[in-house]
């Protein structure tokens, strides 16, 4: 389901971490998100409605970063510049992440690469894949709160190719609960021990 070569994204190599997270633990999240077989259809329908959008998806996923300057300052050098090759290579590899949240099977490697991801976000390994000069983490707290305007605005997206009402709520409660549920993963390594 990869596009082309997207510098940095690593899914699937042997360079993406491991998760310690086990399967089962994976499928009780899945559980506790609600997320069944109809969601994962679902979320293949959304991949194929969201195939031919994912650039404009991410027109308003950064609309909305660049319209808030502590937003803004994630992609920034400590200083306050925006790192323009940054921003440009993570929304490359953001836009590959709709698709593989939508088309990917969630076993091993997709829990992987979730892993991976999180630790993107913290110190560990924030700004490593793009030798960004940029700050050292994303603060969890914005991590969590971002469940909301990736969920609310992909729902225009989802409707936009001629389903029912009943199948857009549908693939919109399944992204939710995708999101919501990777949330969760990302959060494993912000956080030590038995904590999480
Ligand atoms: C990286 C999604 C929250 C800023 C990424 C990537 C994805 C992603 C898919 C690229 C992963 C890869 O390298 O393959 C999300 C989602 C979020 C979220 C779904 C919440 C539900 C945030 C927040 C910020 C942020 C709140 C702060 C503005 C960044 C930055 C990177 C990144 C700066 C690049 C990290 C690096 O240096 O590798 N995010 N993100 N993200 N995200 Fe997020």
């Amino acid at each position: 389901t990869q596009q082309k070569t997207i510098p940095g994204y690593t899914y699937g190599t042997g360079e993406a971490a491991r998760s310690p997270v086990t399967l089962d633990e994976l499928a009780r999240l899945k559980e506790s998100v609600l997320l069944g077989p109809a969601d994962e259809a679902a979320l293949h329908q959304a991949g194929t409605v969201l195939a031919d959008q994912v650039e404009d998806v991410l027109d308003v996923w950064y609309g909305f970063v660049l319209a808030h300057p502590f937003l803004v300052a994630y992609f920034s050098t400590p200083d306050g510049q925006l790192i323009d090759d940054y921003q440009r290579r993570v929304r490359a590899r953001f836009g590959q992440w709709i698709l593989d949240t939508c088309n990917r099977p969630y076993d091993q490697a997709w829990l992987d690469y979730a892993e991976e991801i999180g630790l993107r976000h913290t110190a560990a390994k924030k700004n490593a894949t793009d030798d960004a000069p940029s700050v050292p983490l994303i603060n969890l707290r914005y991590l969590i709160a971002f469940i909301v305007p990736i969920t609310v605005t992909i729902r225009p997206f989802l409707a936009r190719k001629g389903h029912g009402p009943d199948e857009v709520e549908a693939m919109y409660q399944a992204w939710f609960k995708a999101v919501t549920l990777q949330a969760a993963l990302w959060s494993r390594p912000y956080i030590a021990g038995d904590a999480w």
